[in-house]
């Protein structure tokens, strides 16, 4: 029978459940030779790094197809000020993993551009089980070659809504994606987090990418009534890390916070400089 807690210990879940990877020789090489500087990146900046070119959309030829379902996003105004709110500030670089056709990027991407800042979607634009096995999705996906075309009514979502200088599609999963970016050094301000919904992939996905954000740095998501999977794995995560589950106020869309630890011993020299 197997027997994991026997061989799974402390150290190979923390390796497991950090965003840092294992590097081969040839990526550990890559990662000496360029000095990857904590960085807010531009859109420029991650096409340049991850395509090579300045504008992806550019070598994008849309595709027509008829319009796909209509995909109401889990969140709105209360959830962008509810960021807003924990950061203090607007942010200027957020990631979404997890986009779909477009909808919550659309938001999220409409807001980031008023102040000249930037998203990040991360999907593999392949589907979940939901929209390989219900008949709703089928019209969507037009899987019928074996190739969903949800990535095509994404970039059709980008170019009608004016984000084609502000939305990057980084087309992987959301592994390879965080692994990445831990890489690349890039400073997140927030993170939503709206793919697999499955329990402990959801787990995993949150300590990769609460693995990758500053203090400070928040991360939120939606479904946590709907999916017993994401309550369940969001739970465990916040009693493990002892967090604060906090709610957006909009449906069952959840925000954690990651704490700001103050150095004690600054603290203690201006209370000192103070009397
Ligand atoms: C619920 S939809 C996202 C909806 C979108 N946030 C919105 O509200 O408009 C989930 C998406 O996650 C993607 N996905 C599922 N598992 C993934 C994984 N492991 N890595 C990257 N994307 C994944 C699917 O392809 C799908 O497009």
């Amino acid at each position: 029978m197997t027997n994991y807690s026997a061989h799974i210990n402390e150290d190979v879940l923390r390796t497991w459940f950090s965003a840092k990877t294992l590097a081969d020789p040839q990526l550990a090489r890559f990662i000496e030779t360029h000095d990857l500087q904590k960085i807010k990146p531009t859109f420029k900046d991650i096409c340049n790094r991850l395509f090579g070119c300045d504008n992806p959309y550019h070598a994008y030829r849309p595709e027509l197809l008829p319009s796909p379902m209509s995909y109401t996003p889990h969140i709105g105004p209360a959830t962008l000020g509810a960021i807003e709110a924990a950061l203090g500030r607007r942010p200027s670089f957020g990631l979404e993993v997890g986009s779909f056709i477009g909808s919550s990027a659309t938001i999220l991407g409409s807001w980031l551009r008023e102040t000249g800042g930037t998203l990040m979607c991360i999907d593999t634009w392949c589907g979940d089980i939901n929209m390989w096995l219900l008949g709703n999705f089928s019209g969507t996906m037009r899987k019928m070659d074996g190739n969903p075309v949800i990535f095509d009514h994404f970039m059709n979502a980008m170019f009608n809504n004016g984000l084609t200088e502000t939305v990057v599609p980084f087309r992987v999963s959301s592994i390879v994606a965080a692994r990445t970016l831990k890489v690349l050094n890039y400073d997140i301000d927030f993170v939503y987090l709206d793919s697999a919904h499955e329990c402990g992939e959801t787990f995993l996905e949150l300590s990769l990418y609460y693995d990758l954000l500053p203090q400070g740095g928040v991360i939120i998501g939606d479904d946590y009534l709907m999916f017993p999977a994401v309550k369940h794995d969001v739970d465990l995560f916040c009693k493990i890390n002892n967090l604060q589950l906090n709610f957006t106020g909009e449906g069952d869309t959840w925000l954690i916070q990651k704490p700001v630890h103050i150095e004690t011993a600054a603290v203690v020299e201006v209370v000192a400089e103070d009397a």
